[in-house]
């Protein structure tokens, strides 16, 4: 496994299609989950530069912080908070333009502007969140969805 990124440049479809086979080739042969979950939020961070990225694991009916990058977060939050929690209670990627306009938003950072989040769904079940934010307005949309749900599909939970 080789343990250095290439970042590239150009659209947000191209830098996408050269991360995925990084990360493939990352998750590669490595089982712990811990282990993965950093490695793919470090991929993210550093091909982006967007302010956080990271997991929140479904643990005793509650979220709970996983492996991320950027300013420290809440640790927990329940379902149907937030946008991590309500994408857990729809069971489907929320894109939020601007988090001020999100009625519950729960703001680990003030400097986020606009959010992603994908649900993690295995046997039919949320098991986790990937969570993006973004310093700017608007950053997120369905082709950051398209790539982001591939991205968590590469993932074995179990
Ligand atoms: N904004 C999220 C909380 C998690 S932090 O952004 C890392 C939410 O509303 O669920």
């Amino acid at each position: 496994m080789a343990e250095d990124l290439t970042i590239i440049t150009g659209t947000k479809q191209e830098q996408y299609e050269a991360l995925i086979p990084q990360i493939t080739g990352l998750l590669e042969g490595e089982p712990d989950l811990i282990a993965n979950l950093a490695n793919v939020a470090a991929a993210l961070k550093e091909q982006f530069t967007w302010l956080w990225v990271g997991f929140y694991r479904v643990k005793n009916d509650e979220l709970v912080l996983g492996p991320f990058q950027g300013p420290v977060a809440c640790t927990r939050i329940k379902k149907g908070k937030g946008v991590c929690g309500s994408s857990w209670a729809q069971r489907k990627t929320l894109i939020v333009p601007d988090v001020e306009k999100f009625p519950g938003h729960i703001a680990c950072s003030s400097a986020s502007r606009s959010e992603i989040v994908i649900p993690v769904i295995r046997n039919s079940e949320v098991v986790a969140v990937l969570d993006v934010d973004s310093k700017e307005l608007n950053e997120f949309d369905t082709v950051d969805q398209i790539y982001l749900e591939q991205i968590v599909s590469l993932i074995n939970f179990s």
